[in-house]
């Protein structure tokens, strides 16, 4: 390829990071930072030979029949990779990426901010000092529920669901999971493997969801699993929207089947679920499991490796198609 390759990135990174990929690339920016209309998207890449988006941005089937000849990578600054019909991008001859491994630590740590938040009422406590309307106290007041001694439940024992139960070990909990296949033991640390989700369901104080949002896992916690947890569980979601049935959790968290929920992630995002909001009992985030000054430049640096490697002939390290 003659002179550098022109490269889009879809949206606003680090400064570290687009001072890098200008010097290696032609790069094409989103300094305004809005979400690209699918006409957008598609006119922007055109003239390029690589994209550089985040989750933000969907390449769905039809978006990749139309993107043209010269288009050769996305390489996605994300772990996710639900918002790209990967089989339409193989057929198509685009390679595709993901940014693994870079972002655990940092979405356990929402995990965690999401167990307390809601174990602890968290949302509730905030709002009403924050309001002026903190005035009584007595030992039955905001009384939450203790996460020492429980039993921590991770769907999807990866690398975050890893490091979430990392941490829920830190918190005095007892690990326990379900994933597609068992871990070996130094990974495992004690934690005890269920071979079916409804075994994982049933001994969960708390249920965390770390899988990755497929067709087989969208809805996968809905009315008839939620009744196999414990009565009064916490659930927290800092995985994919898409993994719960939103409306069968307000219904859960109303009728006091659950106790709590926390989420960093919804059906509908940017925006979530007006229904959820007007909970008392759920601590809410806007999708930020990633967001900390380290991870977004890691993720930045990761995808631009995963150009490198390929546009210097080699094997994208990252490569999901
Ligand atoms: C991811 O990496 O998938 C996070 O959700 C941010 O996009």
């Amino acid at each position: 390829m003659a002179g550098k390759p022109v490269l889009l990135i879809t949206r606003r990174l680090t400064d570290a990071v687009q001072a890098r990929a200008a010097r290696d690339y032609q790069v094409i920016l989103n300094e305004a930072d809005h979400v690209f209309s699918r006409e957008e998207l598609l006119a922007r890449c055109q003239d390029v030979d690589a994209v550089l988006p985040c989750h933000s941005e969907h390449f769905s089937a039809d978006v990749i029949a139309d993107l043209g000849d010269r288009l050769r990578i996305i390489a996605n600054h994300s772990v996710g990779v639900d918002h790209v019909d990967l089989e339409a991008a193989k057929k198509a001859g685009i390679v595709v990426t993901n940014t693994p491994d870079v972002l655990s630590d940092a979405t356990a740590e929402i995990a965690m901010l999401c167990m307390l938040g809601a174990a602890r009422r968290g949302a509730e406590g905030d709002a009403m000092v924050r309001a002026g309307k903190w005035d009584f106290w007595s030992p039955a007041f905001m009384v939450g529920r203790q996460v020492t001694g429980k039993r921590f439940g991770v769907l999807g024992m990866g690398r975050v669901g890893q490091a979430a139960a990392e941490r829920a070990r830190g918190f005095g909990m007892e690990v326990h999971y379900h994933n597609r296949t068992r871990l070996p033991d130094p990974l495992e640390k004690g934690a005890v493997f269920h071979d079916t989700v409804e075994g994982l369901l049933a001994v969960s104080d708390v249920l965390s969801l770390h899988c990755p949002a497929t067709p087989e896992t969208t809805g996968i916690i809905n009315e008839k699993t939620i009744a196999m947890l414990p009565d009064r569980a916490i659930l927290i979601n800092t995985a994919r929207g898409n993994l719960l049935d939103e409306a069968a959790l307000v219904k859960a968290l109303q009728s006091g089947k659950l106790f709590a929920a926390g989420l960093d992630v919804f059906r509908n995002e940017p925006g979530g679920n007006p229904d959820l909001a007007a909970l008392r009992n759920v601590f809410l985030l806007p999708h930020i499991g990633s967001a900390t000054e380290e991870t977004r430049d890691a993720m930045g640096f990761r995808a631009l490796d995963n150009l490198d490697a390929f546009f210097s002939g080699g094997q994208p390290r990252d490569r999901v198609a």
